[in-house]
């Protein structure tokens, strides 16, 4: 085992930031997940910027799906204090494939730490403290692990005692398979040379493949579970969630534009003054919100009108999408560019495909009588 070293910070981090987003449909048609605005700002200046806070200098981002619009967005990474490259995939890789894609690009030693993180968490998680773990156990590779309260959705990750990994569980189908609550949180440490063994160009998995092999071989694999704010922003309806709770200050960031609190509206949004926002609402620049208009826990993009009497709850409108006068959504995601027209009634997480058009009226949920 090697002792504690002095700092705690890696120095370098790896961001997966290639994946489709499907489940994050429409939002991901035309930007990758990680460049869906959230509180403000495309989702991925958060953890870079919780990254650059925790003493991170080199970040590397493995991209893939919509691979182009990252580096014209945060360039050279010197405006977050970062130092960024960009590592596009051919064929998509997977999670392993794309981290191993990477490798050449780190400048770490052999027996160095190396930061690897999904560009579509958002987290309180204690950097600095999973890299201390990570170099206090001499692990190989180190997992952030979170409690769940319902984890039938998820592969489990049990550890004994001592915090190491004893097995990656599927899904459990029955109750006796629950074993734990505590899942793969989707934030990694990896011993730089353990890199070098997931297998060159082809696609692999790290949740599937990477990990249980090398659990099957002995090697160390350390979990360190905690209780900080977690949140896959996979789906539409947990990513409308992460963007209120960053609005709100419930979730630890550097990068919200403005002060913390019941809502945030950027400069050069037109918000009427009658109108209410709360619940961690955020509102874009060019957007409008008409009179009488009521936003709830909810993400009005970049030129989006909400037009006079509408209710817009745990809902997002996408760029330039409009919403018309007294129509209620409720859990409804509407992309880019859609037209929902008046006097409609959008709920239990609906999705508007972008440029969509609804004419007015044409939708109801609740009874007439
Ligand atoms: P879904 O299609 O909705 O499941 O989303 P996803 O494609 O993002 O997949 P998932 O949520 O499982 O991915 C976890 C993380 O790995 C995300 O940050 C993805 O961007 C990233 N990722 C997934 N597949 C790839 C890949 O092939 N290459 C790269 N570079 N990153 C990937």
């Amino acid at each position: 085992m090697e002792s504690p070293v002095e700092s705690p910070a890696a120095t370098e981090a790896i961001l997966l930031v290639g994946g489709k987003g499907t489940r994050l449909r429409p939002l991901t048609m035309h930007t990758p997940k990680p460049m869906v605005p959230a509180a403000g700002v495309p989702f991925l200046t958060h953890q870079l910027a919780r990254a650059a806070a925790a003493g991170v200098e080199h970040v590397v981002l493995a991209t893939s799906y919509l691979a182009e619009v990252f580096e014209p967005h945060f360039g050279d990474g010197s405006a977050l204090g970062l130092h960024l490259e960009y590592v596009t995939e051919t064929e998509p890789l997977g999670t392993g494939g794309a981290i191993r894609n990477v490798a050449h690009r780190l400048h770490s030693a052999p027996g160095d730490p190396v930061l690897v993180l999904n560009g579509d968490i958002l987290t309180g998680l204690d950097i600095p403290a999973l890299v201390g773990t990570h170099r206090a156990t001499g692990a190989d590779i180190s997992l952030h692990l979170t409690k769940v309260p319902d984890p039938r959705a998820f592969g489990l990750v049990p550890t004994d005692p001592d915090g190491r990994v004893t097995a990656f569980l599927e899904k459990p189908q029955t109750p006796e398979e629950i074993v734990t609550d505590q899942i793969n949180a989707g934030c990694y440490v990896f011993t730089r040379s353990v890199i070098d063994t997931i297998p060159a160009g082809r696609p692999v998995s790290v949740e599937r493949e990477t990990f249980p092999d090398l659990l099957a071989v002995g090697a160390h694999l350390q979990g360190m579970v905690d209780s900080t704010y977690w949140l896959d922003l996979g789906t539409p309806q947990a990513f409308v969630r992460g963007s209120a709770d960053l609005v709100l200050g419930r979730a630890p960031s550097p990068a919200v534009p403005g002060q913390c609190g019941d809502h945030l509206v950027l400069p050069g949004a037109h918000v009427a003054d009658d109108a209410k926002l709360s619940g961690g609402s955020c509102v874009s620049a060019g957007a409008v919100i008409g009179s009488g208009a009521r936003v709830v826990g909810s993400t009005v993009l970049a030129g989006a009108t909400v037009e006079p009497g509408a209710v817009v709850r745990d809902s997002l409108v996408g760029t330039g999408a409009v919403i018309g006068a007294r129509t209620i959504l409720e859990g409804a995601v509407i992309g880019d560019g859609a037209h929902v027209g008046p006097d409609n009634e959008l709920r239990d997480g609906v999705r508007i495909w972008c440029g969509a058009r609804i004419p007015a009226a044409a939708i109801r949920f609740s009874s007439d009588e």
